[in-house]
C-alpha cells in the first residue's frame, strides 16, 4: 500500500513573528486580523524592502546613473519573483496600481477589436472589478452573457456556463475564488471551455492569491490578475498576459513609452517602492516553504511547499469554523458548508445572524479586537442575487495562514456572546 505523504505543518509561531502588526492589542484584546480578504498584513521584510528602496535607490527608470540603474535592476527582480509566483515568463508580468486599473486597461484594449454582436461571458459570482470593465463594452454593441450560481451552495452553475459559451464568445471572465462567499471555481475547466470556443480567458485571482498555488502554465489561461496587498505584499496589482497577447493587442499609451512588452502596458511612473516590496513578499512566501521543506530546490518549489502547508492550516480552521458557526442560533452561512467539500472553498466565510445587521456584528466584534468586514465588498451581484444587498450584505470572516485556531475559537465565542446578549435585551 502506498504510504501517504504528509504535508509538514506550518510553523505558526514563526509565521506570526514575521508580521509586526499581529502583535497589536485593541481594547485590551489581542488584535485578530480576520480582514485578510480586504487586504493582508505585511511581514517585516516587505516593510524593510520598501523603506530600503526609498532610502537608497529612489529614482526613475532608465537613468544613466547608479540609482536609476539600481531601480531598473530592482524592477527586473520583482518581475522574476512574480514569474516564479505565477509560473510564467518575466516578460509576461505587468505591474499596475491595482487589479481594477489593469483590468480596465485590458478591457479597453480588447474592446478596440470587438464588433457589435460579439459576446463576453461573465458570472454573477464575481467581484465587480471583473464585471464593470467588461460591461463597459456594451457601449460598442458587445453582448454580455451572464452565468448564474446555485444559491444553496454558492457554486457556479457549470451547465449554465457551458451553455452561454458559443462561437460568438470572444472572452470569458471569471474569478478564481469568490471574495464574498469563498467558493473556488473550476477555473481550469472554464479556461478549457473558453479555448474550445476560440475565446480568451481572463481570470481574477485576487481573492485566491493568499490561499492557493497559482500556475498559469497549468491553467493555460490568457490573462490572470492578482493584487499583492491581498497576499502579504504592498498595495499593487499584477497582470499575467500571454506574451502573444501583450505583443499583439494595442494599449492606449503615450508615444515616448516603449512599444516592447511588458512595459508598453505600464503607464506613467509606477510605485517603485512597492515594486521593491513585491520581491520581498514573494520571498516571504518562499521562506514559508523553505521553513517546512528546507530541501526545496528553487523559489518556485518553495512557493509550492508553502501553499501545501498553508492549505492544510486554513482547512483545519475552516472545518472548525463551519462546525462552530452552525451551532449558533439564527446564524446562516452562505456558501459551501459540507466538510467533505473543503477543496471547493477557501477560508472566507460569509454569514448573517437573525436580528443583527452585518455592520452591528462587525462593530461588536471589532470592539473585542476581532476585525471582520460587512457589506457587499464590491461583489454586488452576489449580495443582490442572495437578497441581502438592501439589508447590509454579509458579515465576512476571512482567515489567512497567519490566523490561528485560537482566533477562530475567540470569534465563535464572541458571536455566541453577542447573540446571547441580544436575546436577553
Ligand atoms: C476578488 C476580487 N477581485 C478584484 C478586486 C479588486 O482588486 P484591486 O483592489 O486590486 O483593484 C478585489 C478587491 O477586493 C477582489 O476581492
Amino acid at each position: 500500500m502506498p504510504t501517504a505523504t504528509l504535508t509538514p505543518a506550518l510553523d505558526i509561531h514563526w509565521v506570526r513573528s514575521q508580521f509586526p502588526a499581529l502583535a497589536q492589542a485593541i481594547n485590551g484584546y489581542p488584535a485578530a486580523f480576520l480582514d485578510g480578504p480586504g487586504g493582508t498584513q505585511v511581514p517585516q521584510r516587505v516593510i524593510d524592502a520598501i523603506s530600503d528602496y526609498l532610502r537608497r535607490d529612489n529614482a526613475n527608470t532608465g537613468g544613466a546613473y547608479q540609482t536609476g540603474r539600481n531601480t531598473d535592476i530592482m524592477i527586473a527582480g520583482a518581475r522574476a519573483a512574480m514569474a516564479d509566483f505565477l509560473n510564467c515568463a518575466a516578460e509576461e508580468v505587468v505591474f499596475g496600481p491595482n487589479m481594477t486599473t489593469l483590468t480596465y486597461a485590458i478591457s479597453r484594449s480588447i474592446g478596440r477589436e470587438l464588433k457589435p454582436g460579439d459576446e463576453i461571458v461573465l458570472t454573477r459570482l464575481d467581484h465587480d472589478a471583473n464585471v464593470s470593465p467588461w460591461t463597459a463594452l456594451e457601449e460598442r454593441g458587445v453582448i454580455i452573457r451572464w452565468v448564474n450560481f446555485r444559491h444553496e451552495d454558492c457554486t457556479l452553475d457549470m451547465a449554465d456556463l457551458a451553455a452561454k459559451i458559443n462561437s460568438k464568445t470572444k472572452l470569458v471572465a471569471v474569478g478564481y475564488a469568490s471574495n464574498a462567499v469563498g467558493t473556488i471555481n473550476p477555473v481550469k475547466e472554464i479556461v478549457r471551455l473558453a479555448r474550445q470556443a476560440g475565446a480568451l480567458s481572463y481570470i481574477d485571482a485576487v481573492h485566491y492569491g493568499p490561499h492557493g498555488l497559482i500556475d498559469v502554465a497549468d491553467l493555460d489561461c490568457d490573462f490572470l490578475v492578482c493584487s499583492t496587498y491581498k497576499f502579504f505584499g504592498p498595495h499593487m496589482g499584477v497582470l499575467f498576459g500571454k506574451r502573444e497577447h501583450l505583443d499583439r493587442l494595442r494599449p492606449y499609451k503615450v508615444r515616448p513609452l516603449t512599444d516592447a512588452s511588458p512595459n508598453r502596458w505600464e503607464w506613467g511612473t509606477l510605485n517603485h517602492e512597492c515594486i521593491a516590496g513585491i520581491t520581498a513578499c514573494v520571498d516571504y512566501i518562499a521562506s514559508v516553504g523553505y521553513h517546512v521543506q528546507p530541501e526545496a530546490k528553487s523559489r518556485r518549489a518553495a512557493i509550492v511547499a508553502a501553499h501545501a502547508a498553508i492549505h492544510e492550516h486554513e482547512r483545519a480552521i475552516t472545518r472548525r469554523m463551519l462546525s462552530g458557526l452552525q451551532e449558533i442560533p439564527g446564524l446562516k452561512i452562505y456558501g459551501i458548508t459540507d466538510p467533505a467539500r473543503l477543496d471547493e472553498r477557501c477560508a472566507t466565510l460569509a454569514v448573517r445572524i437573525d436580528g443583527h445587521t452585518p455592520l452591528q456584528l462587525a462593530t461588536k466584534l471589532g470592539d473585542r479586537g476581532i476585525f471582520t468586514w460587512d457589506g457587499n465588498y464590491y461583489a454586488i451581484n452576489v449580495s443582490e442575487a442572495l437578497g441581502v444587498e438592501k439589508s447590509g450584505g454579509f458579515l465576512r470572516i476571512g482567515f489567512v495562514h497567519y490566523n490561528t485556531m485560537d482566533e477562530a475559537d475567540r470569534t465563535l465565542t464572541a458571536l455566541r456572546e453577542i447573540t446571547a446578549e441580544s436575546s436577553t435585551d
